[in-house]
């Protein structure tokens, strides 16, 4: 048994506002839910960054100023489908980099080795499952520069503080000189981002029901998803989004590997995410606040979506 999975699972239904961490959602069939997510129209962020890596990848690169060779380390890579216009210039431009992809997802790992060996053969990669501040410490090791790419908005989805505490960890972790692009979802027309969090096919809402599945597998629990649903909402002003598990009924669920039953009231909020949209402004505070200097803004052409570059000064 995953023991922190477990301990969070009951800290979270023990709470008086219940919650579970969207981290969990990303087990081998939530990984492949949210590829699902990715590829429906209505979710813009993928579509945006991966037009930001197309179009302007050679810019991305000439603002690194980096002597080659360098290290490009990915901290939550998935499939890569974005980054391979990074690493396809790169080839093309025969700049040498050694591609570090880091994700909890082996499947993922895999899948991504796989396609990356067969399209550009010539690219040195070394993959790694886990933790990745484990592989971030041996990478500081390293006579050559790091860029660390952190894209997808995955920032977004920390609180302030927790978000701030990820990022002078990533700083701290790195060589004086080193760069991180980091991906932050914009803050834009509201329905553009309601339409991608609660999605009209029910994508999304089988990616949250998910994570009750896991629980009933790995901690041998009984939900019966057919009674929970799904709910999410933008706020425009704070720019953040907040998706819920409802449940529908008064119900209770034993969980045997926490030797617990929880009861869920008629209408009760399991809230599993956090998906926080940035303006500018708040890009420049949050770089100051963790002790970065921000390098360049990388925005797609409607402004939906921005890599910023980053440098440790
Ligand atoms: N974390 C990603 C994001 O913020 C993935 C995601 C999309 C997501 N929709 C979600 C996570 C709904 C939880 C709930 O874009």
């Amino acid at each position: 048994m995953n023991e922190s999975f477990a301990q969070d699972v009951l800290n979270g239904l023990s709470a008086k506002n219940k919650h579970l961490s969207s981290k969990y959602f990303y087990d081998d069939n939530g990984s492949r839910i949210f590829q699902e997510i990715m590829n429906m129209p209505e979710y813009y962020p993928t579509d945006a960054e991966f037009e930001i890596l197309s179009m302007q990848s050679k810019q991305i690169i000439n603002e690194l100023q980096f002597s080659t060779p360098f290290n490009i380390i990915e901290l939550g890579a998935g499939d890569g489908f974005k980054t391979f216009k990074l690493l396809d210039y790169l080839v093309k431009n025969e700049i040498e980099v050694n591609y570090i992809p880091i994700d909890i997802s082996q499947e993922a790992i895999e899948i991504l080795t796989k396609s990356l060996k067969e399209r550009l053969p010539t690219l040195k990669i070394q993959p790694k499952v886990g933790d990745y501040f484990k592989i971030l410490q041996n990478s500081k090791d390293s006579e050559y520069p790091s860029l660390l790419l952190f894209l997808g908005g995955n920032i977004g989805n920390y609180l302030e503080e927790k978000s701030i505490e990820l990022l002078k960890l990533f700083n701290k972790n790195m060589k004086v000189g080193d760069k991180l692009l980091i991906g932050l979802d914009l803050k834009k027309n509201p329905i553009v981002v309601h339409n991608a969090y609660f999605d009209k096919h029910g994508i999304t809402k089988r990616f949250n029901l998910n994570l009750l599945l896991r629980i009933n597998r790995e901690l041998d629990a009984d939900f019966k998803i057919d009674d929970f649903d799904f709910y999410s909402y933008y706020n425009p002003v704070t720019g953040d989004v907040k998706s819920y598990i409802v449940s529908l009924r008064e119900q209770s669920v034993e969980i045997k590997a926490l030797n617990r039953t929880f009861n869920f009231g008629y209408n009760e909020l399991i809230w599993t995410e956090l998906s926080k949209k940035y303006d500018i402004d708040e890009i420049t505070n949050l770089a100051k606040a963790t002790n970065f200097k921000l390098n360049k803004n990388f925005l797609d052409c409607k402004h939906y979506f921005a890599d910023s570059l980053w440098e440790k000064p």
